[in-house]
This record gives C-alpha cells, structure tokens and sequence, in this order.
C-alpha cells in the first residue's frame, strides 16, 4: 500500500455498507466489510453480492484482492486507520431512529491503544455525534477521532453516485480527523464540505427532506392540475428550465417509498419535535405522500364503478426502477388497499418480488399480468415498460383501463391504442370526462 491508501474497517453490510467498502477499495485502499449475519458474510467470501445494486458486483469482483469480508469485530478493527459505521437505522414506533445497532457497534469496539477514526455513514438524528464522543470518553477513549461523514447515494445508481458524488460532507470534532477522512476520498472530483459534526448530521437530513419537499410539492400541484384542466408533465418542464428551481424531482407520480425518504422524514419531524418543535412543512410533506399512495384507489373506483372482484394488475413492485427493493414501495399500500376493497391483485416486476404480501399473484411477464384484467396501473417507471407493445395487449384485457401512476406512456397513443388512459396531474388526457 501506498502512503494514501489506508487501511478501512466497514461495520456494516447492507447496501450502504458494501457499496462504501467496494468503492474505497476501488479507491486503493484495503477494506473489512463485517456484518453480524454469518449467511450474508459467507456468500460475499463466495463472490456472491446479497443486493441488487448495478455495478456492485463488478466493482466487488474488480477489488477482491482489497476487501475482505468477517463477522469478527475485532478482526475488522485490527490494523484499521478509519472504523466505518454502516448499520441500520430503521424508525422506532414513536418515529425516532432507532440508534440500537450504531450503540452496539460502537459499544462492541475494542480498547484500542492507537488513534484510529470512526466515521458515521448511518443516517443519524442530529447530537449523536456528540453522544458516541461522549460514550467514547467515558471508556477512555478520548484518543479516537470522531466524524460524521453522510453518505447521499441513490438506490440503482449508488456506485456512480459515490465515485462522482455531487459532494462530500465532512464534519469533525478535531481538523486531523476530517483532513484524513478527506484523503480516503482523493481520487473522486468533488467539492468537499467540511463542517462540525451536527451540521453535517443534519446536512444529510436536510438534503433529504429537500427532495421530498419537490415530491410532495410537484403531486400537489399534480392535483390541482386535475382539477383544473392543466398538465402536470408540460409543468414540471415548464418550472424545471428555471435554473433556480431546477429539473431533477419534480415527477409526479404515486408518491415516494423506499428504505431513506420515509423513515427520514419521520426522524426529521420527530427530532424536531423532541426539541419542541413543530415542523409544518414537513409534516405537510409527509401526509401529501401518504394520500398519494392512495390516489389510484380513487381513480380505479372512478373508472370501475367498484374495485370488488376486479382484477387489478400491478406492474411494479420495487419503490423506484434499478432496485429489487420494496420497503414502504408504494405498489404493497395500494395491493393492499386493494384486496381489502375485494379486488384480485396480479403484479409483475422485473426484480422484486412479492413477498409479505399474501392475497397478491406474482407472474412473469406484463402479458400475462394484463390477461382478464380489468385494470392496469403503472405503479414503478421499469423503461420497459415504455417498450411494452400495448396496442397488442389491449384487447386481451376484460376492460383496457390504465392507470399511469409514473406518467410515463403518451396519453394519446394510449388513447388511439384503445385503453381509458388516466395518469397523475393530467387532466386535459385523462379520458374521464
Ligand atoms: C434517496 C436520495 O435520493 C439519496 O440522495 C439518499 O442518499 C438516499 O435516499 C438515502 O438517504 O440513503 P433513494 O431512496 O435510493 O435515495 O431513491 P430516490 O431516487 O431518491 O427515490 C426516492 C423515491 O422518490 C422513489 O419512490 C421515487 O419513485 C420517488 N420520486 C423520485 C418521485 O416520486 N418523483 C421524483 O421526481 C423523484
């Protein structure tokens, strides 16, 4: 190893966790992945890579000889200069983060007589910093470094978004400890923020709750364009050339799900609260996505007269394209708004499956999810779905009703292709009048 390259400790492996040890390694340096499940540690020995992520598994295989993977903690930790936290942070019942994997980890380190550096990667509420400092001390271990270090990745292009990041947030007790932190990234282009440590925790927070906001904001208006005869697709265009507002996130559609924005929100809102705080925009954030989710049923019913012993086809089960994912997936609240309205539910995703949504059929292919249905919604933006041959479909269908919960198709080919066309913030297309 170079002077540079330095030895990382990843604690942590989860999609978070691996793509931050795989891309390091890419960078040059020697990493640890640990994780506490033996399966996932073994089938990553294996070369196997337990997620879905584009380019992970290339990037793993590229760097074999750089990464090692354990469920040893102290393994992981001997010889580290960097102690990565990647764990998990899923949402208590009251909506807090639940911090107990990060206690742990940092509970399980050993006494280590050197200066090494532990960096949080786990989206965190703001002030935990200042708590794992204080932990630390208290053990007698005044001598290791503290950083948070957020990580801004994407689910389907995490790789990319790493390795050409917008920017890198560093935020350290002791200048030492962000310079080193900065050094692991040398390398990748991109402008460094340096910072103290609750800024940088609530810069990762606050960057999420701004692309919610656009979510939120763009299906707002999504529903007042239906209202009022407008286009919410020519809209968006029509904002997103103002360099001010920008393009990026403002797709109207069935609202946003996935493993950050959700459980961010309610961290976000809940750490504000706890400081006596009422947090208006974002709680309006939060209940505009959560009627989102359930707009469709009103639309089906609309153009079904009842949802009872229809048969609604799901094409998408993944909270976005790119992923096999399915946490808070917008596709398992309608399935399961559905079935409870009587509806038979038929899904097909490319990926994702179906799991822990009992009464739902999973098939192959978007033909067969079509067969006898008497409606389709597009609930994920897969791009194959825009290579669907759909004037061949329709007359296979009971009724040629879609739903274009992405608006991704046209409205009028859709029209001269025989189906009622309905989508989200079109009005002006939507064939209900
Ligand atoms: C998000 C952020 O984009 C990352 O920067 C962040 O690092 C990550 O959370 C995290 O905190 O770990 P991710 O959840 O993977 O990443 O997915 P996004 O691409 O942001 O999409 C989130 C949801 O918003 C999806 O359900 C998507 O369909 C929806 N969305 C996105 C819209 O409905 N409209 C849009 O215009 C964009």
């Amino acid at each position: 190893m170079s002077e540079r390259e330095q030895r990382i400790a990843v604690l942590g492996a989860g999609y978070v966790g691996l793509v931050t040890g795989a891309c390091f390694a890419e960078l040059g340096h020697a990493v640890v992945v640990r994780d506490i499940l033996p399966d996932r540690i073994a089938a990553l020995r294996r070369g196997e890579v337990p997620i879905y992520e584009p380019g992970l598994e290339a990037l793993l295989g590229r760097n074999a000889e750089r990464l090692t993977f354990t469920t040893d903690v102290g393994e992981a930790i001997e010889g580290a200069d960097v102690v990565y936290v990647a764990v998990g942070t899923p949402p208590t019942y009251s909506g807090d983060a639940d911090l107990s994997a990060v206690w742990t980890v940092i509970d399980e380190l050993p006494d280590v007589e050197r200066h090494i550096v532990v960096a949080m990667k786990s989206t965190v509420p703001v002030g935990t910093g200042e708590k794992v400092r204080h932990r630390l001390d208290a053990r007698g271990l005044a001598h290791v470094g503290y950083a948070s270090n957020p990580e801004f990745t994407a689910e389907g292009t995490a790789v990319k978004d790493f390795m050409e990041p917008d920017r890198i947030v560093i935020g350290a007790f002791e200048e030492a400890d962000g310079d080193l932190i900065a050094r692991l990234h040398d390398g990748i282009e991109a402008p460094i923020v340096r910072s103290d440590v609750a800024s940088a925790e609530m810069i990762k927070l606050a960057a999420n709750a701004a692309l919610m906001t656009r979510i939120s904001f763009i299906n707002e208006i999504a529903n007042v364009c239906e209202a009022t005869g407008a286009d919410v697709v020519k809209v968006a265009e029509g904002i997103g050339h103002d360099r001010r507002i920008g393009k990026s996130f403002l797709q109207a559609g069935v609202g946003f799900g996935g493993s950050c924005f959700p459980k961010d929100s309610l961290a976000l809102k809940q750490l504000a609260a706890n400081s006596g705080y009422h947090f208006q925009v974002l709680n309006a954030v939060i209940e505009v996505n959560e009627l989102q989710k359930r707009r469709v049923i009103g639309k089906l019913t609309q153009l079904l007269d009842t949802l009872r012993d229809r048969r609604i086809a799901l094409l998408g089960l993944a909270f976005k394209p790119g992923t096999d994912d399915t946490r808070e997936s917008p596709a398992f609240v309608l399935a399961g708004r559905l079935l409870a309205e009587g509806a038979q539910v038929i899904a097909w995703d490319p990926v994702a499956s179906s799991d822990g949504l009992s009464g739902v059929v999973q098939v192959d292919s978007v033909a067969e999810a079509l067969r006898d249905a008497d409606a389709v919604v597009l609930v994920t933006a897969w791009p194959e779905l825009a290579d669907v041959d759909w004037a061949a479909l329709a007359p296979t269908m009971r009724t040629a009703v879609v739903v274009d919960g992405r608006n991704m198709l046209d409205p009028e080919t859709m029209r001269a292709a025989g189906y009622r066309y309905d989508a989200i913030g079109r009005a002006a297309t939507n064939g209900l009048d």
